[in-house]
């Protein structure tokens, strides 16, 4: 069955299927030429973020809980909101970087150049 989510236009590269990612958590997901990302699957929607913690270098997938759309990191409990990647809780600072993702086909894929806007969820 298709299944299309069209957040997001011009989402480009595949990362995995959807049905790689456990419901209401993360799934890391590994390159030979880039850092991790982590694929949330929440409410039956997909986020692609940045997996390494803006803080340290916590994989936020491995440790990482996950409340709704706010990934705690498991570390030293800073907390990112995976739609936006606001910063929820300190000790963070820095945003979480999230990319435009659609689902087609059953697929997850990402746009890894155009970022998603912080003011696109939080207007
Ligand atoms: S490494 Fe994630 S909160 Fe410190």
């Amino acid at each position: 069955m298709e299944r299309r989510l069209p957040q997001f236009e011009h989402a480009s590269t595949r990362i995995c299927a959807v049905s790689d990612i456990p419901e209401d958590d993360g799934l890391k997901v590994e390159f030979p030429d880039r850092s991790p990302l982590a694929v949330w699957l929440v409410e039956d929607k997909v986020f692609v973020t940045d997996d390494t913690c803006t803080h340290g270098q916590a994989s936020l997938t491995d440790g990482g809980m996950l409340d709704g759309f706010i990934i705690e990191c498991g570390l030293h409990l800073g907390a990112f909101d995976i739609r936006d990647g606001r910063v929820e809780s300190a000790p963070c600072t820095k945003p979480l970087t999230v990319y435009a993702a659609s689902v087609l086909d059953g697929d997850v894929y990402a746009d890894l150049v155009t970022l998603v806007e912080i003011e696109r969820h939080h207007g």
